[in-house]
């Protein structure tokens, strides 16, 4: 056995994902497997992920103690925090959470409440990821959400006051009626909340979105490419002069307050997840639950999907996610973990790619430009 297949081996995964896929309202755009309606089924869904998380980690006696926790979903926020309690607890039982660790939940801004926060701080949760999403009520309206701006203004507040400082504010843009002047208020409203992280994603829409059915993809109402290139670099300088710094693609934050539990993705290292249609990556193998809230609660056992990733795959994910990162790819680093100098195996590519302006290579690090960052896919796409 050579070296690298003997440290995979005994790779272990410090982090884990829960999905919770809890909502009070379904979004119009969202293709995420969230439901609204099935409140009743929470409790039994909780209980579950526990059972989940017994069966799983039993049977490994080198689960490491947990680094991170993310409770995405979903809306973790929505759920009675004793439901997600209790599986903070099968956790502990099952493989310790580290004293320090960074433990994220996602919620909509107006399901924050002072006695949510308390409780969820009683828990070790000590990291809050709202879903902004836009300063603007028109917007609000026309993706489909079910907060206005003064809630969301006002469910960050909460959460501050209530002694949430690590406070993560995601927001979208490329969003029907979005204008660069609606767009520029949002991010200045945003950043008066003084938020350490903000994540800003263009808006992706899935074929069957029911928010084709009001704004189809050819609807005038979507800004044009040419502004939401303008956009994104607005997005950039607001942020970076208020001292936020762009640390991955749509991710910025205060020096410290990057995501812990994010960067295991980006970095290529392995993850467990539990809960429907949780995706992990552990023993060299990605795979996922089922999609299907009923199916998974019957067969939470399963995977619905299992790739072994060979040693051809790892290197593209690598180098796939490891772009993704503001500070790129370290050749000297990569070479040393995955034993292949990227400017000989991919000279060529490299070689086009900078005449394009669209990656960088200083000082041993190869990473997008700014342009190469807005068509990031034909970019990466290329490389792999
Ligand atoms: C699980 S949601 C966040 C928590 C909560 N459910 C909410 O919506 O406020 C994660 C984030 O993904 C982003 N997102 C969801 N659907 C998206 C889409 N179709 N395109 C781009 N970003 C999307 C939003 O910024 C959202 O806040
Ligand atoms: S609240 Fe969040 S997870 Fe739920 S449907 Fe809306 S965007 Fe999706």
């Amino acid at each position: 056995m050579g070296p690298l297949l003997a440290r995979r081996k005994f790779a272990m995964a410090k982090s884990a994902y829960i999905h919770i896929p809890f909502c009070q309202h379904k979004c119009d755009f969202c293709d995420f497997a969230a439901f609204a309606g099935l409140d009743d089924l929470s409790e039994e869904y909780s209980r579950v992920v526990v059972q989940e998380i017994n069966q799983r980690l039993n049977k490994d006696p080198n689960a490491e103690k947990l680094a991170t926790v993310f409770f995405g979903g979903g809306t973790p926020g929505y759920v009675p925090p004793q439901q997600l309690a209790n599986i903070i607890e099968a956790l502990r039982q099952n493989c310790g959470i580290e004293a320090n660790a960074e433990i994220t939940l996602e919620t909509t801004p107006h399901t924050i409440t002072p006695e949510k926060c308390a409780s969820w701080q009683m828990h070790g949760i000590n990291r809050i990821s709202i879903g902004v999403e836009s300063l603007q009520d028109f917007e609000l309206k026309a993706m489909g959400r079910d907060h206005t701006r003064a809630q969301a203004m006002s469910g960050a507040r909460v959460a501050r006051e209530s002694g949430y400082d690590n406070l993560a504010l995601d927001l979208m843009y490329g969003l029907p009626e979005q204008t660069l002047e609606s767009w520029s208020d949002t991010l200045d409203d945003l950043l008066s909340l003084q938020p350490k992280h903000i994540s800003a994603y263009g808006l992706t829409i899935a074929q069957n979105s029911p928010l084709l059915l009001r704004f189809p993809r050819d609807s005038e109402k979507y800004p044009s490419e040419e502004i939401f290139e303008k956009m994104y670099y607005m997005l950039v300088d607001k942020c970076e002069a208020a001292g936020l710094a762009q640390y991955e693609i749509a991710n910025f934050a205060f020096p410290g307050y990057e995501s812990r539990h994010n960067i295991v993705y980006w970095k290529n290292e392995e993850y467990l997840a539990f809960g429907v249609s949780a995706h992990r990556y552990y023993r060299g193998i990605r795979s996922s639950n089922f999609r299907g809230l009923k199916k998974y609660m019957r067969e939470f056992f399963n995977d619905e999907t299992a790739e072994e990733i060979d040693t051809d795959n790892r290197l593209k994910e690598a180098v796939f996610l490891g772009l993704r990162l503001r500070a790129g790819l370290n050749l000297a680093e990569f070479q040393q973990k995955y034993g292949v100098d990227l400017l000989v195996s991919k000279a060529r590519e490299i070689d086009k790619l900078q005449s394009f302006g669209l990656l960088d290579l200083t000082a041993g690090n190869l990473k997008l430009t700014q342009r190469g960052v807005l068509i990031s896919n034909s970019v990466l796409a290329e490389l792999i």
